[in-house]
């Protein structure tokens, strides 16, 4: 078995910061969101890993490397411009060979482990009718956004839809995908949909039009699909609800720390109040401020003289006499500022290298 993750594509809906910095790296609790992907690849048994990587694959490349880090082994795959999730599959040919393998869309987070759901597909393919393709579900109160599958009353999969306008069910496609080798064919059969993608619900509606077997299971956990603001957001603060809390830097006795907090190495705080669950990187400085709960706090910021809660602020930011900055994501070498004191809260969605004074 292999895996195939998704680290292409254009971030049109995390601008500003994806003017500069893949989508797919953009850190929850402090860690890149496709590094979640290639660990619930590795931890489900799977260590021949394939990334499509699109305009941003210096960056993805230079943070991944070879793989080692993880225990994997990772074969880039470029791919010139974004023509959809099954031209993925299509241009991997070489990679995927005949292999049965796991499709991961790179900007998706997971709660729950994955490898109960390969070894589903690896028991069903030696069974009686051997799936083709395993598909995850999860029910969603904004279909329209998603592909979306629909049953008969076995529970077969007998439609699917990609971002339809009326959604014929609320059961949305979760960017976890299980193949054996006649995705191939699949893919190679279709044609781009009127957005111009190739389109890999068209692709596996291929497969049930072929009368091959789809299976599909419902995802317990939460799932987030990144690409927006809130959702990150709200990925940010699941995965620091259960971070374990450690305290490697520097605290001096003017300061408090409550609840599940991570301070690493070389971070320095300083009068200052932290409220968990939150982390703050190596080498921060945390001087005469507040960090509350659902933070991340990237290596080498500075938060000086500042309030900052349900946030995450890329490596090497300064926030700087703020009363509050709340809901926010600041991208990297940022700098927030205020030259005058007006008491108030900010929301603020900041792209790398910017400054905002906020007077
Ligand atoms: O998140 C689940 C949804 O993901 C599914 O319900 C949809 O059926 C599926 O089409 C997909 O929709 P999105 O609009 O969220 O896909 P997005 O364009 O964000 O691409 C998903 C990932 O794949 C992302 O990491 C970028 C990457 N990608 C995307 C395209 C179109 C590529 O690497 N190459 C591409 O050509």
């Amino acid at each position: 078995m292999k895996a195939l993750i998704l680290a292409g594509g254009a971030g049109t809906r995390l601008r500003p910061i994806t003017h500069t910095s893949a989508k797919q790296l953009v850190p929850v609790a402090n860690k890149p969101i496709l590094f979640y992907g290639v660990e619930a690849m590795v931890s489900a048994g799977i260590t021949e890993i394939g990334v499509i990587v699109g305009d941003t694959r210096v960056e993805v490349m230079g943070a991944l490397g070879d793989g080692s880090q993880f225990g994997a082994k990772i074969t880039f795959i470029a791919q010139g411009q974004p023509l959809g999730l099954a031209h993925c599959v299509l241009i991997a040919a070489d990679f995927l060979g005949d292999d049965d393998f796991v499709m991961y869309l790179g900007d998706n987070l997971l709660e729950q482990d994955l490898g109960a759901f390969v070894r589903a597909f690896e028991t069903a393919r030696k069974g009686a009718e051997p799936p083709t393709a395993q598909i995850l579900l999860k029910q969603v109160p904004d279909p329209h956004r998603f592909g979306i599958a629909e049953l008969d009353s076995s529970g077969n999969v007998i439609r699917l839809v990609e971002k339809p306008a009326d959604p014929p069910t609320d059961l949305a496609l979760v960017g976890v995908y299980l193949f054996d080798k006649t995705i191939n064919e699949a893919v190679r059969a279709i044609a781009p949909s009127p957005r111009g993608e190739l389109e890999i619900t068209d692709a596996i509606q291929w497969l049930v039009d072929q009368g091959r077997r789809v299976r599909c299971e419902r995802l317990t956990g939460w799932w987030i699909d990144t690409g927006k603001l809130t959702p990150l957001l709200e990925a940010n603060r699941l995965l620091l609800e259960v971070i374990e809390p450690r305290v490697d830097g520097d605290v001096d006795e003017a300061s408090s720390v409550d609840g599940r907090v991570v301070i690493e190495a070389g971070a320095v705080v300083r009068n200052s109040s932290l409220r968990g669950p939150l982390v703050i990187g190596r080498d921060a400085h945390i001087i005469d401020s507040f960090v509350g709960p659902f933070t991340a706090i990237g290596n080498g910021c500075q938060v000086i003289n500042s309030e900052v809660e349900h946030s995450v602020i890329m490596e090497r930011s300064r926030v700087i006499d703020i009363p509050r900055l709340e809901d926010s994501l600041i991208g990297k070498e940022a700098e927030v500022t205020r030259s005058q004191k007006r008491p108030r809260a900010l929301r603020l969605m900041v792209g790398d290298h910017c400054q905002i004074d906020t007077e």
